[in-house]
């Protein structure tokens, strides 16, 4: 096809509309996720804040990395990690007594509070040295919170 010197600037306009058009579905979420539409959060703010601002549906998203690995739903099967269904809030690497944790881990004590999820996100092998856990974590603390906060929607005892 041949375009005219004089329509190409148009053509170009059509397509700038176009892309903007784009970017406002992405930004709405029509065409697909878009994690971190919520603005300029600071992706290393205390927990406390990354918490308020957090979202669970980017969360949802997101805990596609970790369905390699974990289910989520009430009465999932364990995988290579146990489900994850009530995990916020519950003792560390009990909640599931047929699945095999780690020593590593079991001897973490305590309980899965939302800072402790968040260290363990940031790198599981500096939280528990040992583990089992193959995952490297995740350095962007608006990802964990997003994470952490679709968590506490699944089940289980509310965050403390
Ligand atoms: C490649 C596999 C893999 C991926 C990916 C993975 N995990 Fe795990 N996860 C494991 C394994 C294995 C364990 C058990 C670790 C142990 O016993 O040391 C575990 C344990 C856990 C536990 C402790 C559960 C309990 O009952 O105490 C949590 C919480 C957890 N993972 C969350 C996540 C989240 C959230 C993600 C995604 C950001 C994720 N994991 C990604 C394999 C994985």
């Amino acid at each position: 096809m041949t375009v005219s010197r004089f329509a190409r600037p148009w053509l170009a306009g059509v397509v700038l509309l176009g892309l903007g058009g784009l970017t406002i579905a992405l930004m709405h979420g029509v065409a697909g996720p878009a994690p971190h539409r919520r603005g300029p959060a600071d992706p290393t703010a205390d927990l406390d804040t990354r918490m308020r601002e957090a979202d669970a549906g980017a969360g949802a998203h997101l805990f596609a990395t970790c369905a390699a690995c974990h289910s989520v739903g009430r009465g999932g099967v364990d995988l290579d990690g146990p489900n994850l269904y009530g995990v916020v809030g519950a003792p560390v690497a009990e909640r599931r007594p047929r699945y095999n944790y780690s020593s590593a881990l079991r001897r973490v004590g305590g309980l899965w509070t939302p800072a402790r999820l968040d260290a363990w996100l940031t790198s599981p092998a500096a939280f528990a040295p040992g583990t089992n856990m193959p995952f490297e974590g995740w350095a962007d603390g608006r990802d964990r919170a997003d994470v952490i906060a679709f968590l506490a929607q699944q089940g289980g005892p509310s965050p403390p």
